[in-house]
């Protein structure tokens, strides 16, 4: 996730972008950037780092011009770096583009740029963007607009971008698709940013585009086009009612409620990873004798689903360990022929990096999924993988986990069909599934918000709370535990449900409240089992099962359903009503969810 922003009107463009980008810091802050046009002339400063200390060492207010773009940048293709923060220059310097976003492919469309002798001078995808544009416009003489157009043609993937050119200097041409992007609409300016946060205090008045639409935005108007037809758009402003911090939150009254909402976009994100990186991967995962997955926090629990993954979708058998325990426990057995796949959202967990510090003295190869470029783990990585969650800034994880099970079980796929280990109806039904995991994610959003803080406000005063699912939901009963535990203050537990006769039941009286996740999968008659042994001991019930699933249902105090979805998936769908049980919990036991108390976002010591 970056934010881009752009400002066309009276007032020197330079400093009221820079105002606006501190907004949408948020949003990303590994490097920063400004391009205006002023007297025929693109004017770039743009460098790594926080834009404040950019600020300090570039001036970015000195700016001349009224016209102008900007760039807040979370990496996802090139580490931090001067050359790879935005805005990207064409060859002629004449044209200026930023982007939010993913371009799947860009390797391609790099390789025939570079063959028609166009120089790329970083390692983003964006910059594929502005030598299109170049050569259709610059080269070929099109109108400026005309080469936007064809150039977005050619382009697959994720955006929101905006240009402004040498040639043009009283206009900003934007496109969206699958990356937001609004109009903040003023009287003798126009804003374009990828949220309102940027332009709110400004005015109130904004226009959200669509996907497959562009726009060209004047000081005085702008008109919408959409791109599959040429045809325009006619949009009115709607009138905000949001503050600037309501604004920075979406509505939302906290970041990790708003992160929960965001998981359809996190988890589309997530499907658009780079192939040849997967590839590599996947190579180098099936090399391994032993593979070890490796994470703490959520992202052990990742592991956790991601063994059942590797193990039920490619039949590989793979370990996964919490990362605090790996050195004195399986070290001895590290070698050159065990592959440690790490998993961390920051990329910096100190816990993590030890481990993999071991392992990389005893020669293992080392593998990474991680949401953040330039980290340590992408640096001592043989290969790794980005999510492209984006920065996530409530303390607990919710919609990096989802979108790191996203990439385990792409990788799982991509390890099963190396291996030919998977029918091709299987994979064809397995990769139908994945394209629909977003969608079916923003049905269970919508439904279980309220049913479950209704459930919360029932448990608000409890002592402690059982969660309990098999097979790859125990992995989802675990996390369901460690979010709930870790926003409400409130003890939980949680066991594979098999292991409940074995021991937890002892602690069952009338009302204790029992979570089961049932997904329709080969566990559930077993399940069905527990749940009546627990039922029998005057348990309370609380099931996330199918929505068809009436056995379950009748069974059951409270039920909640779930869309359909192929069994091995569910960890991905089945854990966000414990994520709202967790926000809810601790919205009504008073405690702040996005910062819960003793916990920071990244654990850098051992
Ligand atoms: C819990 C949570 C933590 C992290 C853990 C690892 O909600 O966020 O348990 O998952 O500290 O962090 P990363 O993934 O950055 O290595």
């Amino acid at each position: 996730m970056c934010g881009i922003v752009g400002y066309i009107g009276s007032e020197n463009a330079a400093p009221v972008l820079h105002r606006a980008l501190t907004r949408l810091e948020y949003r990303g802050y590994d490097s920063a950037g400004i391009a205006t046009v002023f007297n025929g002339r693109v004017f770039v400063k743009k460098d790594s780092g926080r834009i404040e200390e950019i600020h300090k060492r570039l001036n970015l207010d000195d700016m001349p011009g009224g016209v102008g773009i900007a760039h807040t940048r979370w990496a996802t293709h090139g580490g931090p770096s001067q050359a790879n923060a935005h805005p990207h220059l064409d060859c002629s310097n004449s044209i200026a583009v930023v982007h939010n976003g993913v371009i799947e492919n860009f390797l391609q469309l790099r390789k025939e740029l570079t063959e028609l002798n166009h120089v790329f001078k970083s390692k983003t995808d964006t910059e594929v963007i502005v030598h299109l544009v170049e050569e259709y416009h610059v080269r070929q003489g099109k109108p400026l607009l005309e080469a936007f157009l064809t150039a977005l043609e050619r382009i697959q993937g994720s955006y929101a971008v905006a240009l402004i050119s040498s040639n043009a200097a009283r206009e900003i041409l934007v496109a969206r698709n699958d990356a937001p992007l609004a109009i903040g609409v003023g009287d003798g300016f126009n804003f374009i940013s990828s949220d309102v946060t940027a332009f709110i205090e400004k005015t109130k008045r904004a226009v959200f585009l669509q996907n497959g639409e562009a726009a060209v935005v004047r000081a005085d108007g702008y008109d919408i086009i959409k791109l599959a037809t040429r045809g325009a758009v006619a949009r009115k402003p709607v009138t905000l009612l949001w503050d600037i911090e309501m604004a920075e939150k979406h509505g939302y009254p906290h970041f990790t409620l708003k992160e929960i909402h965001e998981q359809p976009e996190a988890l589309r994100n997530a499907l658009r990873l780079q192939n040849i990186y997967v590839d590599l991967l996947t190579e180098l995962l099936d090399r391994g004798r032993d593979i070890f997955l490796l994470g703490a926090g959520t992202s052990y629990h990742a592991c956790l689903a991601g063994s059942y993954l590797f193990s039920k979708i490619a039949r590989v058998a793979t370990y996964p360990v919490v990362a605090s325990e790996f050195v004195e426990n399986y070290g001895a057995s590290v070698n050159a022929d065990t592959v440690i796949l790490a998993v961390s959202q920051s990329g910096e967990t100190a816990d993590v990096l030890n481990a993999l510090e071991h392992a990389r003295l005893r020669a293992a190869t080392i593998l990474g999924i991680t949401n953040t470029v330039g980290s340590t783990l992408t640096r001592i990585s043989r290969a790794y993988v980005l999510q492209n969650s984006g920065p996530e800034i409530g303390v607990a994880a919710t919609k990096t986990y989802t979108a790191q099970v996203l990439v385990l079980t792409q990788l799982a796929l991509r390890l099963a069909k190396l291996r030919g280990k998977l029918a091709q109806f299987e994979m064809d039904e397995f990769k139908e599934t994945l394209v629909n995991i977003p969608g079916i994610v923003e049905v269970v959003i919508s439904r279980v918000e309220k049913p479950m803080r209704e459930v919360a406000e029932k448990l608000v005063d409890k002592d402690v709370l059982l969660f309990l699912g098999r097979g790859v939901s125990s992995s989802t009963a675990a996390e369901a535990r460690l979010k709930v535990m870790e926003l409400s203050y409130i003890p939980c537990i949680s066991y594979s449900a098999g292991e409940s006769k074995h021991g937890p039941i002892s602690i069952i009286d009338k009302g204790f409240p029992v979570f089961f996740i049932v997904p329709p999968d080969d566990d559930r008659k077993q399940n069905i089992g527990n749940i009546m042994e627990m039922k029998a001991r005057g348990a309370m019930i609380i099931a996330v099962a199918d929505e068809n699933d009436d056995e379950v249902r009748e069974l059951s105090d409270i039920f909640i359903g779930m869309p359909a979805v192929h069994p091995l998936l569910s960890p991905i769908p089945y854990v966000i009503p414990f994520q709202f049980l967790a926000y809810y919990l601790a919205i009504l036991r008073g405690n702040d969810p996005d910062k819960p108390r003793n916990l920071a976002k990244s654990v850098t010591v051992l």
